[in-house]
C-alpha cells in the first residue's frame, strides 16, 4: 500500500523520466536506422537498446562522484531515474536477444567455455546482478532497508565491469560508431570520476572497511581489464 502511494505521489516524475528514457532510446535507434545502417530492423532495435541502456547506466555513475567533486553540481535526485532507465532497456536488449536470436532459452545460449570468446556471460551475470538493484530502487526500499540499501546497491561497480567486458568483447566492429564512441567516452568518465570519487570519500573517512572495499573494486577492475587484454592482445 505504502509503496502503490508513492508511485501514486511520484506519477509526474515517473512518465517525465519513462518519456526521456524513450526519447533517448529513439535517438539510438535513428543513429543505428539511418547513420550506423544496421544490417536489418531487428539489429538495430536490439543494438540501440544495448547502447542505450549501457551509456545511461554509465552515466548515472557520473553523477555520485560529480556530486562529491563539485557539489555545486548535483544531481542525485536524478541518479536512480537514469539507472532504472538504463536497466529496463538493456533488459529489454537482453529478452529480445534471448527470443530473436535464440528461441527463448537460456540454453541455447553460447555460453562457451571462456567468456571472453563468448562474452554473453558476462551480459547475462551483469543482468541478474541488477535485478535487485531494480526492485530495491524505490523510497520505500530505501527507508525498509536501511542502511542496507547502500550495501546492496554497491552491487552496481560490479555489474558494470561485467557490463564493459560485455559490450567490449562481443562485437568490437559496433563500438566504432558513434553509438559506441559515445558510450565509449561515458564509460571512460564514469571509471574515472568513480576512482577519484572513492579517492576522495577514502580520504576523509580513512577506515578500514572504506579502503578494503574501494580495493576489492579497483582490483576487480584491474582483473578484468587484465584478461580482457590476455583475450585480445593489441595488435595481436
Ligand atoms: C545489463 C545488461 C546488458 C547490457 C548493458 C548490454 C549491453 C550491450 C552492448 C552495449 C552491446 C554492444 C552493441 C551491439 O553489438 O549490439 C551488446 C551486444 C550484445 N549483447 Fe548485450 N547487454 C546486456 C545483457 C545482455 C544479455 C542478458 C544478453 C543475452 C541474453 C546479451 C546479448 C548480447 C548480444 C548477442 C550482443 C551482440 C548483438 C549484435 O551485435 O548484434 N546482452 N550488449
Amino acid at each position: 500500500m505504502e509503496l502503490l502511494n508513492e508511485i501514486w505521489e511520484k506519477k509526474a516524475f515517473i512518465v517525465k523520466a519513462t518519456l526521456a528514457t524513450t526519447a533517448f532510446w529513439l535517438v539510438e535507434l535513428a543513429l543505428q536506422l539511418y547513420v550506423v545502417g544496421a544490417e536489418s530492423f531487428d539489429a538495430a532495435v536490439i543494438r540501440s537498446l544495448a547502447f542505450a541502456g549501457a551509456t545511461l547506466i554509465g552515466a548515472s555513475l557520473i553523477i555520485g562522484p560529480v556530486a562529491v567533486l563539485m557539489p555545486r553540481w548535483n544531481f542525485v535526485q536524478y541518479r536512480r531515474a537514469i539507472g532504472v532507465g538504463g536497466f529496463v532497456l538493456a533488459t529489454v536488449h537482453g529478452l529480445l536477444v534471448l527470443t530473436t536470436y535464440f528461441g527463448g532459452s537460456l540454453m541455447n545460449l553460447p555460453w562457451g567455455a571462456d567468456p571472453f570468446k563468448m562474452p554473453i556471460f558476462f551480459g547475462v551475470f551483469a543482468s541478474w546482478l541488477l535485478y535487485p538493484l531494480f526492485f530495491t530502487s524505490t523510497d520505500w526500499a530505501m527507508r525498509k532497508l536501511g542502511s542496507h540499501w547502500k550495501t546492496v546497491h554497491r552491487l552496481v561497480y560490479f555489474a558494470f565491469l561485467l557490463i564493459v567486458l560485455h559490450f567490449m568483447a562481443i562485437n568490437p566492429g559496433a563500438m566504432a560508431t558513434i553509438p559506441g564512441y559515445a558510450l565509449l567516452f561515458v564509460t571512460a568518465v564514469a571509471i574515472l570520476l568513480q576512482m577519484a570519487g572513492f579517492f576522495k570519500r577514502w580520504l576523509k573517512a580513512r577506515t578500514m572497511i572504506a579502503g578494503v572495499f574501494a580495493g576489492a573494486v579497483i582490483l576487480a577492475w584491474l582483473a578484468g581489464l587484465y584478461l580482457y587484454y590476455v583475450a585480445n592482445p593489441i595488435g595481436g
